[in-house]
């Protein structure tokens, strides 16, 4: 078994080679302030060996839960916003048939997602759907506050119990919270719900390992194990010991860091996987999250090549010059179709004949960065042997590490969110919240 790559190599047109070895020695400073605790957010380092400590019990506990929901619901709604279902979401997503909802005969139950948005149209849909199903909700949120999971909660808790009782609604909700404080910790303690700790030291956007993450993906019928074997192993390559040339997140941290200071201020997130959508989203909360601060920070976004080639691709190839792109690579589909002969050939692609697909797809990626660097986007390529639950877990620490490495050389605590903030306040203020009468006389004389 292979791992996963990068190849920085292609970004060396635009950084030279040196800048980016120059990087060693801030790195291993970085790496070590990770391991001894001694930077910016020590208290929030918890991931840094959640892969190789979780234990078999833990795992063992996670997927007895997984099944007695499983056993019970056609639909589990996983409740959560932001770090609290962006991860869960990418793996299920990752691993699950494109057309999961026509699937017949299944054997997984299929996992839907509330409380990531306000949507009044969205809850309604929902809980029309839900309203002939037998369902299950996992809710998960760390803070046990935050307003759009509470909300969604609050109205399918008593869908679900208004349907089979609050005695059975108890078998289906599982709540995934602090330890000791928070409402849903509250909630969860009243009404004796089976329920998960997200460690304190751990925050939402680094918490994909732990059963925020975890607990919905084994409802999938996803091997967590695998995921976590996975992270294990880049724990490991991505440790202190492992010199700088040989270490990924150390490489990725440095050369993203050297790109933003020539004025490469925007990351393009690119696949060429459509399954890897939500892979790149939770990519962009990490980054986003992490490093987005102090008026600094790389701008991360995320395109799905070839489709957004039709509509992103011109801005990428021709707009401002201030983009690099990071690709992650697929080498090997797990499935096979071959283009077919058509005697007519009126589309022209008899030239195809007894291709793969994926060849087709590969030559469009190896264009496109072709055509991206040719055009002054720096091209930096993580390949993965196969989409598995191995390399999605190797993928995941990778990208945990480097940008708590990358935060550090930017100088900003990659482990805090103060501006998440300012629109919860302001909101609170015209929702006209108890306790915030100053901030909403304040907010209401700018209207
Ligand atoms: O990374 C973070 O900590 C945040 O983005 C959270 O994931 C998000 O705000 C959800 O918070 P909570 O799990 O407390 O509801």
């Amino acid at each position: 078994m292979g791992n996963i790559s990068l190849n920085i190599s292609k970004a060396f047109g635009f950084v030279s080679e040196e800048k980016v070895a120059a990087y060693e020695s801030q790195v291993k400073a970085c790496n070590e302030m990770l391991h001894n605790g001694s930077g910016k957010g020590n208290d929030f380092l918890g991931w840094l060996n959640l892969p190789s400590s979780i234990t078999d019990a833990e795992l063992s506990d996670i997927e007895e839960t997984a099944h007695s929901l499983r056993s019970r619901c056609e639909i589990v709604v996983v409740i959560g916003i932001g770090g609290s279902y962006l991860g869960a979401k990418a793996v299920i997503d990752a691993f699950s048939n494109s057309f999961d909802w026509l699937q017949r005969d299944r054997i997984n139950p299929v996992v839907v997602y509330a409380g990531q948005n306000i949507g009044e149209d969205y809850l309604y849909e929902l809980t029309e759907l839900l309203k002939d199903k037998q369902f299950g909700i996992i809710n998960i949120s760390k803070s046990g506050t935050t307003t759009e999971p509470a909300l969604a909660f609050r109205i399918l808790k008593k869908q679900l119990e208004d349907g089979v009782g609050k005695a059975e609604a108890k078998n289906r909700i599982v709540a995934i919270t602090d330890e000791s404080r928070g409402a849903l910790r509250t909630l969860a303690n009243q009404e004796g719900y089976k329920t998960f700790v997200i460690p304190d030291n751990v925050g939402g956007r680094y918490s994909v390992l732990t059963p925020v993450g975890l607990l919905p993906i084994a409802v999938a019928g996803i091997d967590i194990r695998q995921l976590v074997a996975g992270a294990v192993t880049m724990e490991a390559i991505c440790g202190l010991d492992t010199p700088f040339a040989e270490n990924p997140a150390a490489q990725y941290a440095a050369v993203r860091n050297e790109l933003y200071k020539t004025g490469k201020k925007i990351e393009i997130m690119v696949n060429y996987h459509p399954k890897l959508h939500f892979v790149s989203e939770w990519w962009k909360q990490l980054y986003g999250e992490s490093e987005g601060k102090e008026n600094k920070g790389i701008f991360v976004a995320a395109v799905d090549f070839t489709t957004d080639l039709h509509s992103m691709g011109q801005m990428v190839q021709e707009g401002e010059r201030t983009i690099f792109e990071t690709v992650i690579s697929v080498q090997s589909p797990n499935r096979r179709v071959d283009v077919p002969h058509d005697a007519a050939d009126l589309d022209g692609l008899n030239f195809l004949v007894g291709k793969r697909v994926d060849e087709v797809n590969k030559m469009a990626e190896l264009g496109t960065q072709i055509a991206h660097i040719d055009g002054g986007v720096p091209n930096l390529k993580i390949e993965l042997p196969s989409l598995d639950e191995f390399y999605l877990g190797q993928l995941f620490y990778f990208f945990e590490k480097a940008c708590g490495i990358s935060g550090y050389i930017l100088g900003v605590n990659p482990f805090d969110q103060p501006g998440v903030e300012a629109y919860k306040k302001n909101m609170f203020a015209l929702l006209e919240k108890p306790g915030f009468e100053a901030e909403t006389k304040a907010i209401k004389a700018k209207l």
